[in-house]
């Protein structure tokens, strides 16, 4: 028996998630629509730690600033009374008309004005509510038609947007770090910063960077035939992993936002092993510490009763498999299949300390490449440990 989540396992939750009433592109909603509260109190009941939301998913586009008062103080009140923490907020930039073009990257210069105002008032409540990380998921910002936008100034207003909001941060003293989201596709045809590779590249350029990284999820890169888990191990390599989306997909379609686990399964615990144990040749190499939040939709199928079990299976899932990824890396047969198939070995340099170049080109090294090329590596066997573990 799995043991339930507890507040220890930083697990969060989007109150868009739980709260989704199975609106789709092609039908009306299957479940009814709560308050945000109802879904506060229904995730502190299974054992969740943490919340996140969008401001719309608080209050309407157009609340004036009496109402917005209003509805915040009721969350944080209700948020504090259930023990959860709101860790994350985001703004909504993509359900108005008026960002059917996007925000950052509109066309229309007024529009991006009116975005970017938009996005700095949710960062004052982020702060407000106490959250660590602002997320910016620019699911609006692309285009259908590559003659309709142009790339470099779309990339320059996209800089622009972000460097922006950072200084904001700075400048009110607030502790947030903003993280960016990739996502391939969907809404638009194609979305700028669409995998977690992009999203890097462009924090490079950044002028206030040291507080940007990035929010990948798992979905979002495999609707890019990507290994997710490679994804956000470069992130936490560059020090750029501030938060992560879990959920499932099965293989190159729409954005599905599946319940964790519930995609690909074998990817889903390697992520959960690299979470949990880190880098196997680096003990002491960067860990991701942050919360284990999950960004996925209960299948319109389910009634709310559906809605809660599938919440509580992405926190189980995730336990689950992170028994058995401690397990494997516990098992000795893993330990010298792993050292057989020279795993740790990558880990050392391929120059000696203080080998020059021209030393290095001019060594008399005895190396026959036919030889070298008999090796086996026995990763199939590595693979298959892994796999009876997961099966366990
Ligand atoms: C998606 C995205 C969104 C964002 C969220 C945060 O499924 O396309 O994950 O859910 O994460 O809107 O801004
Ligand atoms: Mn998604
Ligand atoms: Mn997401």
């Amino acid at each position: 028996m799995t043991r339930l989540p507890n507040p220890r396992d930083k697990f969060s939750f989007g109150l868009w998630t739980v709260g989704w009433t199975g609106i789709d592109p092609f039908g009306v909603a299957t479940r009814p629509a709560l308050e945000p509260w109802d879904y506060v109190e229904g995730l502190a009941e299974i054992g969740a730690w943490g919340i996140t939301f969008h401001d719309n998913d608080l209050f309407p586009f157009d609340a004036d600033d009496a109402v917005k008062d209003r509805i915040v103080d009721r969350l944080l009140a209700c948020t504090e009374r259930a023990g959860l923490t709101i860790e994350m907020v985001t703004t909504n930039t993509f359900g108005h008309p008026v960002f059917k073009d996007g925000a950052l990257t509109a066309n229309d210069r007024a529009v991006r004005r009116f975005g970017l105002r938009k996005i700095l008032r949710a960062v004052d409540l982020a702060a407000r509510a106490g959250a660590e990380t602002f997320v910016m998921w620019g699911g609006r910002e692309g285009s259908e038609y590559d003659c309709s936008k142009d790339p470099h100034a779309a990339l320059d207003r996209y800089r622009e947007g972000v460097d922006t909001v950072a200084a904001y941060i700075k400048s009110q003293g607030y502790a947030l770090r903003i993280a960016l989201e990739p996502k391939p596709n969907e809404p638009r045809g194609d979305i700028f910063l669409p995998t977690v590779g992009h999203a890097l590249a462009l924090i490079a350029e950044l002028d206030h960077g040291d507080i940007v990284g990035v929010n990948p999820e798992t979905g979002h890169e495999q609707m890019a035939n990507l290994n997710f888990t490679h994804g956000i191990a470069q992130a936490l390599w560059s020090g750029k992993l501030f938060h992560i989306d879990l959920n499932g997909q099965r293989g190159l379609k729409y954005d599905q936002d599946l319940a964790f686990g519930h995609g690909d399964l074998i990817s889903a615990f390697f992520t959960v092993d690299l979470l949990e144990n880190g880098f196997p040749s680096r003990p002491d190499g960067p860990r991701y510490t942050g919360p284990r939040h999950f960004d996925y939709k209960p299948s319109r199928t389910e009634h709310m009763a559906g809605v809660w079990d599938s919440a509580r299976a992405c926190m189980t899932t995730y336990l689950m498999l992170a028994e058995k990824a401690r397990a494997f890396r516990d098992d000795a047969r893993v330990a010298a299949a792993m050292e057989y198939a020279g795993v740790l070995d990558l880990a050392n340099p391929t120059l000696d300390p203080g080998e020059t170049i021209e030393s290095f080109l001019s060594a008399d090294e005895k190396f026959d490449p036919d030889s070298a090329a008999e090796r086996d590596y026995g990763f199939v066997r590595l693979q298959q440990l892994a796999l009876e573990h997961l099966l366990g």
